[in-house]
């Protein structure tokens, strides 16, 4: 024993010097072409179970130098990791491809195979054509790639289980698994993942989601028990809560799984759900969504989920017909336990009554923990408001009963968390409890879909810090495999206006290309047969055509991927359900005017016509869809759309515009916004529609928004378009109502659904994400991050910060899929200091502004003159040139990072 120990110390310390001298050599010796590293497959790293036949990779770039590109690739992919490991690809060998593409690079070899894993590695090729070394070993898994694999039926009960006895080792075991509603797997006696609210909510009928998991450690050679604790989810939510024509899709939850394991010597076994589990009422009292969990903890049933365990008295599971919609790979993260969060205080605001305040508003729920007599029941009360006197104020939840209802079994210390709800909440009450609760008593859990967070921005300011810190917390809450509107009450619904309006501001703070992939395609499959779209995907609220502000997410959202990821698949494979869905819109217009709608912009403070803003998105949608032909090569549809697209903004301003004063519709903030923005506006009044903008927010309204969240969106980029970038700034850091500030003033820990302070019974969600939209703009405008006019995927960057008056400096990056991108800038008096990073494989402007009453300026980059008495001065490796534009010094680099500093002379 002694012995094999210090053998391992030895090879301990061997094998860590050279790893320690390789990295010594490498991050020392080597110049030149680094290995890519961040290797993705569908925007995943190291996905197991995925259906594309033919996925596409990513992979990030790195360089000792600046200005280098990928002039060549070579992917190779193979069934086995020794394949691989000895630089071959027996299922795909790319060769040296001489292109410069190192996202959304398409699979082309051999057929993949359901059910098997893949390696693959790659490495590119420099601009001087020096080779880097291999990336390490990525894999990638396929799922269950026909409906035929799937052995089982569609079982219900509460809980089920199956044994199962395996003679020999097991040498690869998976679980393919789903729900009607949300499952939990558990294999001898252990949860399986840490997948939480698994599967994500699709259209059931339509689609239903299944997770791949690797259970090779969890089974063992002899007897075996798998089970499954089931809740009913979206899948059973009842009529209570919607139309009779949307809901509930089914009576009680129901499982679908199955596993195939590899035993030694070649043998396969396979286990499906069927008629031979046993099923039994468990713990789980009732479990809503919007209700909360009832559980008994003297209902549990101690060792069922292992083997040998006595299932006489349980009861055959009941097959059922279940879904008959197709089954998908779940290709997004998951929604998981983020993080665990220690309440802040503990108030007993009347006898028995405790309430626990968070000290952040936040989706999820508790683990309680307690001690006491068996059958005392402590019941859980979620809220994000207090009442002066300190007790829970849960007059905005509407009919979520929000409530977690907690059995003792009476045996010592007692842990409980419920499985199959959520809550938004900042405040629980706490009443029931034996004895007196500390602190300690409750943990947050804090729940949502586990997307990475991508972005980062920070300025001097801190009231914008706030505001980003909102946006974060309320977009991530807003999470739950679809983007919902809120988490409290009963709605959590996929508003689509919601969706688009904060889409772009989501891309830059977190990664969420597979996220937006999966919810388009739930989108597809809520479309009606005549192209019309609801105004929730999946469908449960609202109506069906939705207020075009809501069903324009759909192109939108397809619009952003292209940009943002540059995945030109999304395009090609919602064309068709595009082009119905734009057709719909005119067979519905009059004269090339739509008007219909509902909502128009919701929420607003100053009203703008609904027709107008309707008719607005119209002219959005036709052209969004023209410009997607064109980019797909469908030129004659491209020419059509565009002439359809002319029409109607031709009829738009017949319509709506109004030459004399210079006003689209009522004049409100959000019509000449969006006027502005869709470029609209007949030249030789541009002028008078931005100064009635302008005139409207700091004139008439003491410099605050009016906008609803539809017009908002707008406002912001169409003032820094329009060269107001302070006001825009100003606007960002207002304090008093309405602003995003006064919410931060008055105390929000997330974005709030009105502009208006409310704690009352009607619709006053204290965490929405919809005005989080301002994030984008952060980014854009004060950040300075911008894609390069007709460039995506951060192929050709704009580097433009707004550096207005009131900031000292401001800084963002964004790990894009091409690596990241960063700009930060100071300023102080006659000096402008801006430190800009731009990923190998891409290129950028960066755009240096000096202010206005410089004169004589000369910008250094690092340590060398790189512009001087009004001329560029060529010499600084990265750079290629660089021009003047007013005001700004625009310099054209490859990528690197760079240090510009710009001063001024007398
Ligand atoms: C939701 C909104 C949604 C709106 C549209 C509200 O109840 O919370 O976010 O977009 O309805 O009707």
């Amino acid at each position: 024993m002694f012995h094999r120990d210090r053998c391992a110390q030895v090879i301990q310390v061997i094998v860590g010097l050279f790893l320690f001298l390789g990295l010594v050599g490498y991050t020392y010796g080597a110049e030149g072409p680094e290995p890519p590293t961040d290797l993705r497959c569908e925007y995943l790293s190291n996905p197991i179970g995925i259906d594309v036949r033919e996925p596409r990779f990513s992979w990030v770039l790195h360089h000792t130098a600046r200005a280098q590109v990928q002039t060549a690739y070579q992917v190779l992919v193979s069934s086995r990791p020794e394949g691989v490991d000895r630089d071959t690809g027996d299922v795909w060998d790319s060769g040296k491809v001489a292109l410069s593409d190192s996202i959304q690079v398409v699979y082309a070899g051999k057929p993949l195979a359901s059910g098997q894993t893949y390696y693959w590695k790659v490495r590119y090729w420099d601009t001087a054509g020096n080779a880097s070394p291999y990336s390490a070993t990525a894999q990638f898994e396929m799922g269950l790639l026909s409906r035929d694999e799937w052995k089982g039926q569609w079982i219900e009960g509460d809980m089920l289980r199956k044994e199962l006895t395996l003679d020999g080792k097991i040498v690869r075991a998976r679980a393919y698994v789903t729900a009607l509603g949300y499952y939990e797997l558990r294999i001898n006696g252990e949860k399986v993942g840490r997948n939480v609210l698994d599967p994500a909510w699709t259209t059931y009928p339509k689609r239903v989601l299944y997770t791949t998991y690797d259970i090779t450690r969890r089974l063992r050679s002899g007897k075996n028990a798998l089970g499954a604790m089931l809740g009913g989810g979206w899948a059973t939510l009842g009529e209570r809560f919607f139309d009779p024509d949307v809901g509930p899709y089914y009576k009680a939850p129901a499982l679908l799984l199955q596993v195939n394991i590899e035993l030694e010597g070649g043998r396969t076994v396979s286990v499906a759900s069927d008629g031979s589990w046993r099923a039994s009422k468990g713990p789980i009292v009732s479990d809503s969504v919007y209700d909360g969990e009832v559980y008994d903890a003297r209902r549990e049933i101690p060792g069922w989920d292992r083997p040998e365990f006595d299932d006489s008295t349980w009861s055959a599971a009941q097959a059922v017909e279940g879904s008959k919609g197709t089954l998908s790979a779940q290709m997004m993260p998951p929604i998981r336990v983020i993080d665990s969060m220690l309440p802040v205080s503990l108030s007993n605001p009347k006898p028995g009554v405790y309430v626990f305040d968070m000290g952040q508003n936040m989706s999820g729920w508790v683990q309680l923990r307690v001690q006491g007599s068996a059958g005392t029941q402590v019941t859980l009360r979620f809220a994000e408001l207090v009442y002066p006197d300190g007790t829970i104020n849960r007059e905005n939840l509407e009919a979520a009963k929000s409530r977690d209802i907690y059995t003792l079994k009476g045996e010592g210390q007692e842990t409980y968390e419920p499985r199959f709800t959520y809550h938004g909440f900042r405040y629980v009450e706490v009443t029931g409890y034996p004895g007196i609760p500390s602190l300690d008593s409750l943990r947050g859990r804090v729940v949502h879909t586990a997307v990475g967070t991508v972005g980062s921005f920070v300025a001097s300011k801190q009231i914008l810090n706030d505001i980003q810190r909102l946006i974060h917390w309320s977009q991530l809450t807003n999470l739950f495999s679809v983007p919902t509107d809120c988490d409290q009450r009963n709605e959590r619904q996929g508003w689509m206006g919601d969706a688009q309006a904060t889409a772009e501001e989501a891309m830059m703070n977190f990664d969420m290309a597979a996220f937006y992939t999966n919810f388009i395609r739930d989108i597809r499959d809520a479309q009606a047969p005549d192209g019309q779209l609801p105004d929730t995907v999946p469908r449960k609220y609202g109506s069906i055509p939705g207020d075009l502000g809501w069903q324009t997410a759909y192109p939108l959202l397809c619009w952003y991927m292209w940009q943002q990821y540059g995945d030109r698949r999304i395009l090609q494979e919602n064309y068709e359900a595009l082009k119905k869905y734009v057709e719909y819109l005119r067979s519905h217009a009059q004269d090339n005017v739509y008007r219909l709608h509902h909502e128009g912009d919701w929420v607003e403070v100053a009203h703008t016509p609904g027709d107008y803003i309707a008719d607005v998105w119209y002219y959005y949608d036709v052209s969004l869809f023209s410009r997607m032909a064109q980019l797909l090569g469908k030129t004659a549809e491209a020419a059509s759309y565009g002439r359809v697209a002319a029409q109607i903004k031709e009829a738009l301003n017949r319509t709506f515009f109004n030459a004399n004063t210079g006003n689209y519709a009522n004049g409100t903030q959000t019509a000449n916004a969006m006027a502005l923005f869709l470029d609209l506006v007949p030249k030789d009044h541009h002028d008078d529609v931005v100064d009635n903008l302008t005139n409207d927010i700091v004139y008439a309204h003491n410099t605050h928004v009016t906008s609803g969240f539809i017009g908002v969106k707008f406002v912001m980029p169409v003032l820094t378009a329009t060269g107001h970038s302070d006001l825009a700034y100003e606007l960002a850091a207002q304090t008093t109502y309405p602003s995003w500030g006064y919410m931060v003033e008055q105390g929000a820990t997330t974005l709030w659904e009105l502009w208006q302070k409310k704690t009352g019974p009607a619709m006053n969600s204290q965490n929405h994400i919809m005005f989080g939209s301002v994030g984008a703009w952060f980014y854009n405008a004060l950040g300075g991050i911008n894609l390069s006019p007709d460039s995506v995927g951060y192929q050709h960057i704009r580097i433009a910060p707004q550096v207005v008056e009131d900031l000292h400096w401001a800084s963002a990056s964004v790990e894009t899929l091409r690596g990241t991108v960063s700009s930060s800038w100071s300023h102080s008096p006659g000096v402008i200091t801006l430190e800009v990073a731009i990923p190998v494989n891409s290129d950028a402007q960066v755009v240096v502004p000096a202010e206005e009453q410089m004169t004589d300026v000369a910008i250094r980059e690092g340590d060398r003159v790189v512009w001087e008495k009004g001329h560029y001065v060529s010499g600084d490796p990265g750079l290629t040139g660089a021009t003047q534009d007013g005001r700004a010094i625009i310099f054209q680099v490859g990528s690197g990072q760079y240090s510009f500093r710009l001063t001024a002379g007398e």
